[in-house]
């Protein structure tokens, strides 16, 4: 019997216009453009500026993008999954908001926080309801407004992250294409390296918490990075090795752009040349749920039907995993 599977049918990003680079974020913090450059492969990343605007403004604009380019309309659209930690609203869902602005009216939706991994909880969690056959077209949005969150007189953080939304489309593949496998992990231990200390049930707004500018990101970045290095790493390597794939077989590594170096790191473990990691961190920085969605339209032209490719992504909770998939179409 055929089995059925979830295969990506279509991706589109939308990033806003405004240009945050590094030379404008040496005059916000005592930083440079060189430690930024080698400490993070960052050269610039987007912003969305303007007052009443929240993360689904973009999604709104990659969302209809991708109809657009798989010639279909947004009535025919099942599920929406929306992967952000900076959803417009607490309530209601930002996957509801956006399915009214593009017309989805007949899909039904929710946010999904996994923080950094997010878009690869929501990929793995939307196949579910395609290999049941439950839904037949299912919408995963990876996208974040960081600078809504973002502390922009702590260089520890300010310079790391942008604003960026991606979304793809899954749908029935009955031709060995789609989702192969996945790995998914968490542990809850590690939130005090990486979290928004204010805003939650546990501490609410409050004139206190807002002086004390709990409502931003805060990162121990280097108790991060040794978590990221050897997890992204340990897990892209795991799946590959329970797929039986060497790296001949691996066309493209898809990571989470949070460091050049825990990219360069997860390359190396699977045995990777640089040629075949998609890497954009130097013009949008870490956009958290957005960076694999925004890679995947990024070098969409490059992508051959049958192409192994593994996505890889590790965040704040901390969330990590990986997915093998097979892509399941010719560039156009
Ligand atoms: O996507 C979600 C998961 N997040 C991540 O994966 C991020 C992981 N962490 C990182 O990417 C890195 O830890 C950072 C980019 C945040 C920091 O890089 P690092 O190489 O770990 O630097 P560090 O924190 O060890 O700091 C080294 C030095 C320190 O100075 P001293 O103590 O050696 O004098 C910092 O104060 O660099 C200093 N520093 C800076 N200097 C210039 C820290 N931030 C900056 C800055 N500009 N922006």
């Amino acid at each position: 019997m055929t089995k059925t599977r979830a295969a990506i049918t279509a991706v589109a990003s939308h990033v806003p216009d405004y240009i945050l680079s590094n030379k404008e974020l040496e005059k916000l913090v005592d930083t440079t453009d060189d430690w930024i450059t080698t400490r993070t492969g960052i050269k610039e990343r987007r912003i969305l500026k303007g007052e009443g605007k929240g993360v689904t403004e973009m999604a709104k604009v990659a969302v209809e993008k991708l109809l657009e380019k798989r010639g279909i309309g947004p009535e025919e659209i099942d599920l929406v999954i929306f992967c952000t930690v900076t959803p417009d609203k607490i309530f209601p869902a930002s996957a509801n908001i956006v399915s009214a602005k593009v017309g989805m009216s007949n899909a039904f939706g929710f946010d999904l926080n996994a923080a950094c991994s997010g878009f690869i909880y929501g990929l793995v969690t939307g196949s579910k309801f395609i290999e049941t056959g439950s839904y037949k077209k299912v919408i995963v949005i990876g996208a974040d407004k960081m600078s809504s969150i973002i502390d922009y007189t702590d260089r520890q953080t300010c310079i790391i992250f942008g604003d960026g939304a991606g979304a793809v489309l899954l749908e029935a593949d009955e031709s060995g294409s789609g989702i192969q496998d996945s790995i998914l992990r968490s542990d809850g231990n590690g939130m005090q390296y990486l979290h928004q200390v204010a805003g939650g049930s546990e501490y609410p707004p409050t004139e206190e918490t807002v002086a004390a500018r709990q409502h931003y990101v805060h990162q121990e970045g280097k108790t991060v990075f040794k978590f990221a290095v050897s997890n992204m790493a340990d897990v892209s390597y795991e799946i590959m090795e329970r797929n039986n794939l060497g790296a001949d077989d691996v066309a493209w590594l898809v990571p989470h752009q949070a460091n050049l170096r825990i990219i360069d790191a997860t390359a190396k473990r699977m045995g990777l040349g640089k040629e075949k990691v998609m890497i954009n961190i130097h013009k949008y920085g870490n956009t958290t749920n957005g960076t694999i969605p925004l890679c995947l339209t990024d070098w969409e032209s490059k992508l051959n039907k049958g192409d192994n490719i593994i996505l890889s992504a590790f965040g704040g909770g901390f969330t990590w995993g990986s997915v093998y998939l097979k892509w399941a179409y010719d560039p156009s």
